[in-house]
Parts: C-alpha cells; structure tokens; sequence
C-alpha cells in the first residue's frame, strides 16, 4: 500500500516544531500515514546537527510528514534521497536549478534555498515512523547564512502552500522510485548531487581541514570521497563543508 501524501493535511499558524507536533500525533496513536503538517511560524524549528532554524512568520514553507516507510531498516537512506531528488525537480518547476548537498540541503550555486530533517521511529528493530520535516525559502533568504529563496532567485513571489502542493504532487507521483530498485533510486540522487568533482575543503570533528573530492555515496548514504589519492567514507554529522558551502 503506498502512502498518499497529504492524506491528512493541518495548517497552523504557530507551533513549537512541525516535526514535534508529528511525533505528538504519533505517540497519541492519531496519526495517519502522509499526514502533512503545516505551520506559518516556529517558535523552536529544528535542523540538522542541533541547529535550530528560523524563518520569518509565512513567508518561508515549512512542514512536516508522519509516513510509516515500508522498506527495512537498513535501507533507511531511501527517504533522504528520494526527498532531495524530489526537491529538486520540484525548484525546477519554479524555474530553479538546484543542487543537492550532501546529506540533503538544496542548495542554487553555492547559496541555500532548503533543508530537511528526517527524524526515525524505531519499534525494536523496525522502522515504524518516520518524520520528514523540511524548510524552503520561498520568500525570504535569512540574512545570517549565504542562503537564497524562490524570489531571490527568480523575482517572483509564491505562496508556501503553492510550493507544497506541488511538492506534495510529485512525492506522490513517484512513489515507485522511493520503493523500487535501490541503486536507481542511489543513481539518481548522485547525479543530482553537486559541488562533485572538484577538491573543496572539508573539517572532520575537530581536527584539521582537509581537502577532498566528492565520487558519490554509498549504499548506506554515506559521502565518498577521494583524499589524497585514498577512497574514504563518512557519515552524516562526521564531516562539515567548509565555507562557503556550510
Ligand atoms: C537543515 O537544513 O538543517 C534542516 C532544516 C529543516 C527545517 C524544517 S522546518 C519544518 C520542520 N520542522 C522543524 O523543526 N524542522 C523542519
């Protein structure tokens, strides 16, 4: 049975965190496969590594989607390919070329426009919830990064929920990707990958900078780069682009 995304759509003006009130309705046993939350501000929005993220009240898009995956857990990475491949066919139906950046921001150049956080539910050892929750400048790019929006890069302004229901359209348009054969689905996310090719500077921890080459990933999503001649790999939170590219 696919999911059919927007199966149950709520939009609020505020909340804490659009995923934390996904994981709210999930843990009340309310939840329904594709719900899509929806908010105009968050007054906690959450990113990757900790960060938080602001956005300025409906100007941005921002929402979550409760969907109970149905592949193992082991092949996990699928949700994260599949929602940058799709956000990036998505941008370019607003007339933007984006790029995905490693693990999964969308990026136009070497400014942001977007980023997701996928939070996991396990039951045992079986993946039994996951949360997407992603946030696009559509309107307005926050000034403390380089990053960009829609209406930066294009001069025309959308309504958030515009962008969503079209995203919404493709999520569910594509489904036999997200379920199919793997390293299509792999293929594909690589071939939308950027900053690949060239020696860029990255930080591991807290040790020194080091320069490497970005091949591709593996099959559990992690970044494959070639240092100093060497095949290396590396999780998601093990390495930071450096700036520009953070
Ligand atoms: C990142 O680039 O660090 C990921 C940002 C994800 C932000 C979205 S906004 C909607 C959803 N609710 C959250 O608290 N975070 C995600």
């Amino acid at each position: 049975m696919m999911t059919k995304f927007g199966s149950v759509f709520i939009q609020l003006a505020s909340v804490d965190s659009t995923n934390n009130y996904a994981a709210n309705l999930i843990q009340q046993g309310s939840c329904q496969d594709g719900s899509v939350i929806m908010a105009d501000y968050q007054t906690m929005g959450k990113g990757q590594r900790g960060n938080s993220w602001q956005s300025v009240s409906a100007a941005n898009l921002m929402f979550s989607i409760a969907l109970r995956p149905k592949y193992q857990l082991e092949e996990q990475i699928r949700l994260s390919w599949y929602c940058a491949i799709i956000w990036q066919q998505c941008l370019f139906r607003f007339g933007i070329d984006a790029q995905i950046k490693w693990p999964n921001d969308l990026y136009v150049g070497e400014r942001k426009i977007g980023g997701v956080l996928i939070e996991q539910q396990l039951k045992g050892a079986t993946l039994d919830w996951s949360i997407l929750g992603c946030g696009i400048n559509v309107n307005e790019a926050p000034e403390r990064m380089q990053a960009t929006s829609i209406y930066q890069e294009t001069g025309q302004r959308f309504k958030p929920l515009t962008v969503l229901t079209e995203y919404l359209e493709l999520l569910n348009g594509q489904q036999n990707l997200l379920y199919g054969d793997f390293l299509k689905l792999k293929g594909l996310f690589e071939e939308g990958m950027g900053f690949r090719n060239q020696p860029l500077q990255f930080e591991k921890n807290d040790s020194q900078p080091f320069e490497g080459i970005i091949l591709g990933v593996n099959d559990q999503g992690q970044l494959q780069m070639n240092v100093n001649g060497t095949l290396q790999s590396f999780a998601n939170q093990e390495i930071r682009f450096l700036l520009p590219f953070t």
